[in-house]
C-alpha cells in the first residue's frame, strides 16, 4: 500500500526581523548572520501566537469535510507545548471541528517529533487504509535576547495530512534510525529558553547524519545519484549544508551540482522565517516542492531529521504524478508578502512580553494579529482560543 504525505500546509506570524539589522544592533558583521549562518529574516511570534495557534492556522490552510470526518489521530509535534499535562492536539483538533471519533496526542524529542508523528501515521494507516492523520510539526525557538543562539530563532508551524495513495508524496521503506543521550540542546521545564552547546550541537548533527546516511545506503541499496534531492532539518541553512557536503564526494560532479543547487532551492523558505525547530526539516520539503520548476513525478528525495538529545534519521519519499497541484504556492506567497518588518525595539519588545505564570487572567488584544486562530487570552488557568472564521 502506498503512504505518504497527502497535503502539507504551513503557517508563520506576520511580523519578522531582518538579520543584518538585527547583527548591527548586536554589533556583529552582518554578513555572519546571512552567509556565515545563513540566515536573512527571523519570523517574531507575537503574543497571541503560541505552538497551538500556529499548527492550527497551519492545518487550517489544508483541511476541507472530508478530511474533518476521516482525520482520525492528530499528533501534535513539539518542544514548545503549552500545558504539561493535555496535549496540544486536543486543542487543534477542537479548533478545526475535527471528528469526536479521533485520538489526540502530542510527541516531544526536540526537533524530531514530527517525523516521529509521520512514522507512526504511517503504521497506522497501514493498519486503518481508510482513515488520515494529521500530523503538526509546530514551535518557537527562543534562546533569548544577546545570545549566541538568537539568530537562530524563528516561528512557524507545518501541518500535514497523511494518507493512503497521497497525493504529493509517498514514503518509502526502509528508515533508519538513532539514538544516544547527550546534552547538546535542552530545556529543563522551568525555563522558557532553550540552553544549548551550540558547536557540539553542530558536530552532533553532522555525526549523525553520516550515521544514518551510512545505513541508510547498506539498507536500502540506494546512493547519492538515486536522490533528486536531500533535505535536512534547518536550525539554520549552513547546517544542513555543513552536513551534505561531507558527503558529496562519493558522487559524480553532475550529481554533485544538482544536490547543491536543490539544497539552495530547499532552503528559502527556511532562510526567511528561521528554525521552526519541528517543522523545519518539513518546512525544507515544502520549500523545494514549492520553488524548484523541473522537479517530476518519480523523483525520489532524500529526508534527514534531528533532534537535539538526540534521535536522528533518515528516509525517502518519492513525488505523486501532478504533485505541485495539490500545492498551496499562492497561498505562501501572499503570507510571505503580508508579513511587516519591525524594528530591532519594537522585536525585542514582543519577545518580553510573555504571558503571566502565576494565574493571574489576561485579556489579549487580537486585532492586532491578522491570524485566523489566535490566543486570546488566559482565564481561571485556561488559555482562551479564538478561530475568528467561525
Ligand atoms: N562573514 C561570513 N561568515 C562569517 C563571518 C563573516 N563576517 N563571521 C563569522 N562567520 C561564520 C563562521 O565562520 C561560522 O561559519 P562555519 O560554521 O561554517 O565555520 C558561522 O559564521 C557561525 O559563526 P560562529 O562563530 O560559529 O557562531 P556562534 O559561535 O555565534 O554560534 C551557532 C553559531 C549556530 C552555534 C549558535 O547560533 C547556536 O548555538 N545556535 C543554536 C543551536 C543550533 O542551532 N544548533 C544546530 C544543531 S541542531
Amino acid at each position: 500500500m502506498k503512504i505518504g504525505i497527502d497535503k502539507i500546509g504551513f503557517y508563520t506570524p506576520h511580523i519578522y526581523v531582518d538579520m543584518e539589522k538585527l547583527a548591527e544592533a548586536r554589533n556583529i558583521e552582518p554578513a555572519k548572520f546571512t552567509i556565515g549562518i545563513g540566515q536573512s529574516q527571523m519570523a517574531v511570534a507575537p503574543i497571541t501566537q503560541d505552538s497551538v495557534t500556529l499548527a492550527a492556522n497551519a492545518a487550517l490552510e489544508i483541511i476541507d469535510d472530508e478530511d474533518r470526518e476521516k482525520i482520525d489521530f492528530v499528533i501534535f509535534g513539539s518542544e514548545s507545548g503549552i500545558d504539561h499535562s493535555k496535549s496540544g492536539a486536543v486543542y487543534v483538533h477542537q479548533l478545526l471541528g475535527l471528528n469526536p471519533h479521533a485520538r489526540a496526542i502530542e510527541v516531544k524529542q526536540a526537533c524530531y517529533g514530527a517525523t516521529a508523528g509521520i512514522q507512526m501515521a504511517k503504521g497506522h494507516i497501514a493498519l486503518n487504509p481508510d482513515s488520515k492523520v494529521l500530523v503538526l510539526g509546530t514551535d518557537i525557538a527562543r534562546y533569548g535576547l544577546n545570545t549566541p543562539g538568537e539568530s537562530t530563532q524563528g516561528a512557524g508551524a507545518v501541518a500535514m495530512v497523511i494518507s493512503a495513495n497521497p497525493k504529493i508524496m509517498v514514503l518509502e521503506n526502509p528508515n533508519v534510525y538513532l539514538t544516544n543521550d547527550i546534552m547538546d540542546f535542552w530545556r529543563p521545564i522551568y525555563s522558557d529558553k532553550a540552553f544549548v552547546d551550540g558547536k557540539f550541537s553542530n558536530e552532533q548533527y553532522i555525526l549523525f547524519f553520516n550515521k544514518v546516511w551510512e545505513a541508510f545506503k547498506a539498507k536500502s541499496g540506494l546512493e547519492l545519484k538515486d536522490m533528486e534531492a536531500i533535505c535536512y532539518h534547518l536550525p539554520y541553512t549552513k547546517m544542513g549544508l555543513k552536513a551534505l557536503r561531507t558527503v558529496l564526494d562519493e558522487a559524480t560532479e553532475d550529481v554533485q551540482e544538482r544536490l547543491l543547487e536543490n539544497y539552495q532551492v530547499s532552503t528559502l523558505y527556511n532562510r526567511n522565517v528561521g528554525n521552526i525547530y519541528t517543522g523545519s526539516l518539513y518546512l525544507s520539503l515544502l520549500s523545494l516542492l514549492e520553488n524548484k520548476d523541473d522537479l517530476q513525478e518519480g523523483n525520489r528525495i532524500g529526508m534527514f531529521s534531528y533532534g537535539s538529545g538526540a534521535v536522528g534519521e533518515f528516509f525517502s519519499g518519492t513525488l505523486q504524478p501532478n504533485f505541485k497541484q495539490y500545492l498551496n504556492i499562492d497561498g505562501h506567497r501572499s503570507l510571505f508578502n503580508a508579513r511587516k518588518e519591525v524594528s530591532i525595539e519594537e522585536y525585542e519588545k514582543i519577545f518580553e512580553e510573555t504571558l503571566p505564570t502565576d494565574g493571574t487572567d489576561i485579556e489579549l488584544d487580537i486585532n492586532r494579529d491578522p491570524a485566523s486562530i489566535v490566543l486570546s487570552g488566559i482565564m481561571d488557568n485556561k488559555r482562551q482560543y479564538v478561530n475568528k472564521k467561525r
